[in-house]
């Protein structure tokens, strides 16, 4: 990881022409220009109004270049052309409506693991609401030691720094809050039928489209912070996935036939997360279970569940019909052994591609 400055806002690299360092020039040029798309802009009055000489315009306007925009010139203006498909901060910041999540930026073009990237900023004192987030993963991690398949350009993986004032043993259901954040923030850009399939996947007609990995620091009964990462399949092609994953796995792409706006996406869960994860410290999980049923795509289904646990119980492997999800977040499963409240486990239903509905 190459890290570089060292302000909130926050950019790396390991390939040319990415925002590799912060420009405040370029950005105020950028804010001012954007405002109006294709309007052209004297340079004279540019200049006067950001206080800067017309060398300082060209060279912000090559910085803005590099990073991948297009700006449009001729002789004496210049205007604002298109924003280039990459998770920059300048990109994720501008009319981010949330107070809190993602105000604090850390973006990267590579990292190992972005989860890991947040422990070390959480154990250094980020603020919750830190947000890390890059455009490939080289060691993405998914749960039970699983690797995540990080390809650069088509996906987000992103991980959020939290310190709710919460027992840990309610932390669990931090990535079931995520998770309805994230079906419904898809809802909304892609009118896709994005289900939740619980604790950890987001779902599109049965195919996973996302999952998330939430880590816990606490130190006895105190949580110290809660990492929640989230790996995003937006524009990947088939291609972009390794021939095991083509079967269970999808994209927004493939879902919708075009192209998603990954900035917008983004944009929209970590406000709708926001509000859920001031609902979920406030009143706890029950003010989001109804949304979670709703989302739910295991409701009615028979299930297997391999690591099947319930609190304080040792995990095993289980069979049975899901019947709801409780106030806590659990899973509550009929068996043959009787009805079971788990707190976690891997759940395999047969068929649910094919049975899956809005
Ligand atoms: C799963 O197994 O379904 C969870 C996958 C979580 C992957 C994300 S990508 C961003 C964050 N960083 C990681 O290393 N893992 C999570």
């Amino acid at each position: 990881m190459v890290r570089l400055g060292d302000r909130a806002k926050q950019t790396s690299t390991r390939r040319e022409l990415w925002q590799s360092q912060i420009d405040n020039k370029a950005e105020k040029l950028l804010d001012l220009i954007r405002r109006h798309p294709g309007q052209r802009f004297p340079k004279e009055k540019l200049a006067q109004k950001l206080s800067l000489d017309e060398s300082e315009i060209a060279s912000a306007v090559e910085v803005l270049e590099s990073w991948g925009y297009s700006i449009g010139s001729g002789s004496g203006w210049l205007s604002f052309g298109r924003a280039p498909d990459s998770l920059l901060s300048t990109e994720l910041s501008y009319k981010l409506k949330t107070k809190c999540f993602g105000q604090q930026l850390h973006t990267y073009y590579q990292v190992k693991s972005t989860n890991t990237v947040a422990s070390g900023l959480a154990n250094d004192g980020a603020p919750e609401g830190t947000l890390v987030i890059a455009e490939k993963q080289t060691r993405g991690r998914g749960r039970l030691g699983k690797h995540w398949h990080s390809p650069a350009g088509v996906g987000a993986y992103l991980s959020l720094i939290l310190r709710p004032k919460i027992k840990a043993s309610e932390a669990p259901a931090l990535s079931l809050v995520s998770a309805i954040a994230l079906a419904e923030a898809i809802r909304k850009v892609t009118d896709l039928p994005a289900t939740l399939k619980w604790p950890n996947d987001v779902l599109i007609k049965g195919r996973k489209v996302a999952g998330i990995l939430t880590e816990l620091n606490a130190d006895q009964e105190r949580v110290n912070y809660v990492i929640v990462g989230m790996g995003l399949n937006l524009n990947n092609t088939n291609d972009d996935f390794p021939e095991e994953l083509r079967g269970a796995a999808t994209s927004l792409r493939l879902a919708l036939r075009r192209k998603v706006d990954r900035i917008k996406l983004i944009q929209c869960f970590l406000t709708l997360f926001e509000g859920h994860y001031r609902r979920f410290c406030s009143g706890g999980f029950v003010r989001l279970r109804q949304r979670a049923l709703k989302l739910s795509a295991l409701l009615n289904q028979e299930v297997t569940i391999r690591g099947a646990a319930q609190a304080g119980k040792k995990s095993a492997n289980i069979q049975g019909l899901v019947v709801d999800i409780d106030d806590n977040g659990r899973l509550l499963v009929e068996t043959s052994r009787g009805r079971l409240a788990l707190i976690c486990g891997e759940v395999s239903v047969a068929g649910l591609q094919r049975r899956s509905k809005r």
